[in-house]
């Protein structure tokens, strides 16, 4: 081997040693990645919300209702106004159909569920999918009202 070979094979050697390791392959999102990233600057990482501008979610009571309608709700968004616990909630509530897929809005649920009604039942993607067929050509923020 020439000296400038044995020069270019040692870089070569060393760039391949110094590669980014097999761990910085990113690990599929959780439920509480995607409530972090696209709920809780509304809706707070505490679920509290924000007094009269967004609702609580840790004390909401549509966590006795159905998953379908809670998911309804994420798919669709949602406006008008809302009484929880003695305050009054006119904001909107973004529809969530073209950012997150099925996959995801399950786990954001079930995410919610295991924090705030844990024993809920498991929210799957099927679920998500029957409901976006349902809703696909329902308007988009229907109030309170609308939603049932
Ligand atoms: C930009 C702020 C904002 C973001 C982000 C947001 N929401 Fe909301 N959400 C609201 C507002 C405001 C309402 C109340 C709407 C109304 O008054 O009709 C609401 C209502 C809701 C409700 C109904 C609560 C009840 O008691 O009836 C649920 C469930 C909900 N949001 C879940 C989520 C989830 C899950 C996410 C993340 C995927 C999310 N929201 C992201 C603002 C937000």
């Amino acid at each position: 081997m020439s000296r400038w070979a044995r020069a270019a094979y040692f870089c070569l050697l060393l760039s391949a040693c110094t590669e980014e390791p097999l761990t910085s392959i990113p690990a599929p999102l959780t439920g509480r990645d995607i409530y972090l990233a696209k709920c809780a600057a509304c809706h707070q990482p505490d679920g509290n919300g924000i007094p009269n501008i967004c609702p609580p979610l840790s004390t909401s009571p549509r966590l006795d209702g159905t998953s379908d309608e809670i998911i309804r709700i994420i798919l669709l968004g949602m406006k008008g106004s809302i009484v929880r616990e003695g305050k009054t909630y006119s904001g909107i509530m973004p529809a969530w159909r073209f950012d997150l897929g099925d996959v995801q809005i399950a786990a954001v649920v079930n995410d919610v569920y295991s924090r705030w009604k844990p024993g809920s039942p498991e929210v799957t993607e099927e679920q998500v999918r029957r409901i976006r067929d349902e809703t696909a050509k329902k308007k988009l923020f229907p109030t309170e009202a609308e939603l049932r």
